[in-house]
């Protein structure tokens, strides 16, 4: 209770807010009377959600709407959230996006807009941001989201997984230097989430997937919770927290074949 009064009247700003666990983010923090920057490029989606949870919820928001896939939006996001003197608490790293099938079943550019989506925009909004919360001093919130993918390696995921282990080195390392300072910064990695990632990443789910699937509101619940408990790095769902630390112990090789058999089990790619 005391936690979500120091929350009330914050401002954050969450990427991917138009679906899935960005959505569900907003809905978690908007409950807290945390006012949104919301980011996506469907704006109609941002702009419908950032009315229905200032109605609800009596908090501000703003709709921005950016390609972060393209250079140089990352700082027109930033100079438009921070306009008026807006105090930004909050920054969840959450737009990604990624191919599941074979290294050449997808186009090269759908790998360049992965990278720049996954590595470069996440990288360039939390510098931003962490200048801006160290120049403010307030208690501030910075949480990346990854993915189980982040600890495994996993065939027929390469460029996906590639960008996710960027983003937990990344994460766990910016923790560690911060660690001192008014910014806290969390990893949050789920595993099968109910989304449209599914469907864009080209993954076909079979009926066994659906044993360790998530709906993105647990997900949401779970990360945003833990976020401002400062916890370092976030995995929902015990089944998720088991299957990050099992393949550790297995040599290289066996780690892949035992991931891709996993993985064949639960899903296939759309031909
Ligand atoms: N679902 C899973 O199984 C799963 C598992 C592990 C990790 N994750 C991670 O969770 C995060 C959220 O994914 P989700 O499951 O919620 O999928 P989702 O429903 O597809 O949401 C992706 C969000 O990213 C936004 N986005 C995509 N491309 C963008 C771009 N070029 N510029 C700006 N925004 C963009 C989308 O909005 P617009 O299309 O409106 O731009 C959407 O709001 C991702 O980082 C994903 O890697 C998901």
């Amino acid at each position: 209770m005391q936690g979500q009064l120091e929350r009330k009247g914050m401002w954050a700003i969450i990427t991917g807010a138009s679906s899935g666990i960005g959505e569900s983010m907003a809905r978690e923090l908007a409950r807290d009377g945390v006012n949104l920057v919301l980011v996506a490029r469907r704006l109609d989606r941002l702009q419908t959600l950032g009315a229905e949870l200032k109605e609800k919820h009596q908090i501000e928001s703003l709709a921005i709407d950016a390609d972060l896939s393209l250079p140089n939006e990352t700082k027109r996001v930033f100079e438009r959230a921070t306009a008026n003197g807006r105090m930004i608490q909050v920054l969840i790293n959450n737009a990604g996006i990624g191919t599941y099938g074979p290294f050449m079943h997808y186009e090269l550019e759908q790998y360049s807009k992965t990278i720049q989506l996954n590595v470069t925009a996440l990288t360039e909004l939390t510098y931003y941001l962490v200048g801006h919360m160290q120049a403010h001093g307030k208690k501030s919130y910075i949480s990346n989201v990854g993915s189980i993918a982040s600890f495994l390696s996993v065939p027929y995921f390469s460029v996906y997984g590639a960008t996710k282990h960027f983003v937990r080195d990344f994460t766990q390392t910016l923790n560690f230097e911060l660690r001192k300072s008014n910014i806290s910064v969390s990893l949050i990695a789920p595993g099968g989430t109910y989304s449209e990632f599914t469907e864009h990443s080209g993954q076909v789910l079979r009926k066994s997937a659906h044993g360790s699937m998530m709906t993105s509101e647990l997900v949401a619940q779970i990360g945003m919770d833990r976020m401002f408990k400062g916890h370092r790095s976030i995995v929902p769902g015990f089944l998720n927290s088991l299957m990050v630390h099992f393949p550790r112990f297995l040599p290289v090789k066996w780690m892949l074949a035992c991931n891709d058999l996993v993985m064949r089990m639960a899903v296939d790619y759309k031909k």
